[in-house]
């Protein structure tokens, strides 16, 4: 099967070579041609160091697999198509358009939106059951998950299709229904929103919030350095689209802290500010090493993180098992969420929201209806 690739930035380019490196020839294609060179002269670059780690026995080979096309009549022969452009609806919708009428009638369309509705892209087809959501996470050659996204018009037999398409390109699939954020982006918003509501509050500067959530929670990286790693270009867009989607619920309210550092073009370590000062030279502030504060500081997120999980299982927004592995390979979290929930105790969770709700009076801290019935009932939430 030959698998076309529409726009050929940096997931485009890393979803383009996992599909090579698994044996398809694959067709890159993007409106920008000094963007398509950009992706040629780094697939070729990324392919030969490979081959000298010993990773990869001839990066000859699957660079022969490549074309690179201006033009999207270069996908009639197609199976698959798999777009990765800028993450505007318009813009999405009118390329979807296009590319049915370049392709034969089986080909399948499938979307790495990261926030957008798979519903409204499928709308924009003139046979939306081929459309669907296939969502790489970055770098898409070592990022293990790929979140499968049935609008409600796919046709169901594309679940199971692009499960074994994935599983054969050595990705770990989960399945989510389409609501916004998905799996993971719905799941971690409170890992920012969370962090940055107890910083806006003075209850902790970023250093420590930081290192509470590294040094005591487990997690790879604190919320700050995270967000500036991701680029608030690209977290806060999220987090606002999340917002938004959601009919503004409470739950998902984006920050102006974090807003304000967009406006300024301060997106983080790729524009040498952020939260932090990359410059060369500038010092790092100090974390306030101080266990009862952290703990408060992880055990508030990770309530908030596990409420989150709790309520998509409730919502059926995926099951227990790829809630867990989503979270665990998408973003790299400690542990899945729901087990984290069980060893906590789900009463000591939903003591800890509610003690979070009365303190504020805000719907942002609701517990989820399973939640508060499995705590009731003295149970485990799976
Ligand atoms: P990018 O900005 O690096 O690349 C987008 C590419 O699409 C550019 O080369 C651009 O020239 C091309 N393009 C734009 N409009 C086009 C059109 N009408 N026709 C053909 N090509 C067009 O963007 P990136 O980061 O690769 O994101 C692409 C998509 O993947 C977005 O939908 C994004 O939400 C999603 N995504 C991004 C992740 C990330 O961490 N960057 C993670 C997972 C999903």
């Amino acid at each position: 099967m030959t698998v076309g690739v529409i726009g050929s930035g940096a997931m485009g380019a890393g979803i383009a070579q996992v599909a090579a490196m698994a044996g398809h020839s694959v067709i890159l294609y993007d409106n920008n041609a000094a963007a398509l060179g950009k992706a040629k002269a780094g697939l070729t670059a990324t392919l030969q160091k490979l081959q000298e780690k010993g990773k990869l026995p001839n990066a000859e080979e699957v660079l022969q697999r490549f074309s690179f096309a201006e033009n999207i009549s270069a996908f009639a022969d197609c199976g698959l198509i798999l777009e990765a452009i800028v993450e505007r609806l318009e813009v999405k919708k009118a390329v979807f358009g296009e590319v049915e009428k370049a392709v034969s009638d089986t080909c399948i369309l499938a979307s790495n939106t990261s926030s957008l509705s798979i519903t409204s892209i499928a709308a924009a087809c003139n046979n939306p059951a081929r459309v669907m959501g296939l969502h790489f996470f970055n770098p898409a050659p070592l990022m293990a998950l790929v979140e499968i996204i049935p609008a409600i018009q796919t046709n169901p037999e594309l679940v199971p299709f692009a499960k074994d398409l994935m599983l054969k390109w050595g990705k770990t699939p989960v399945i989510a229904k389409d609501t916004p954020g998905f799996i993971v982006n719905r799941v971690a918003r409170p890992f920012y929103s969370e962090a940055i509501r107890v910083y806006e509050e003075g209850i902790a500067d970023m250093a420590t919030i930081d290192w509470a959530m590294t040094e005591i929670g487990g997690f790879r990286m604190g919320p700050f350095t995270l967000m500036d790693y991701i680029g608030h270009d690209v977290n806060y867009v999220v987090t606002e689209t999340v917002f938004q989607s959601f009919f503004y619920d409470a739950r998902y309210k984006p920050s102006f802290s974090q807003k304000r550092l967009l406006e300024a073009g301060w997106l983080g370590r790729k524009s040498g500010k952020g939260f932090y000062n990359y410059a060369e030279g500038a010092e790092m502030p100090a974390p306030n090493k101080d266990k009862v504060l952290g703990t408060e500081i992880v055990e508030r997120v990770l309530a908030m993180l596990i409420n989150e999980a709790v309520d998509a299982l409730y919502l059926k927004v995926a099951s227990a098992a790829d809630l867990e592995t989503a979270m665990t390979k998408g973003v790299n979290y400690p542990k899945g969420l729901l087990q984290w929930c069980n060893e906590w105790g789900t009463d000591k969770c939903l003591e800890k929201l509610d003690g979070l709700y009365h303190q504020y009076h805000e719907d942002r801290y609701r517990a989820s209806i399973l939640l508060r019935k499995q705590a009731i009932e003295n149970k485990k939430i799976v």
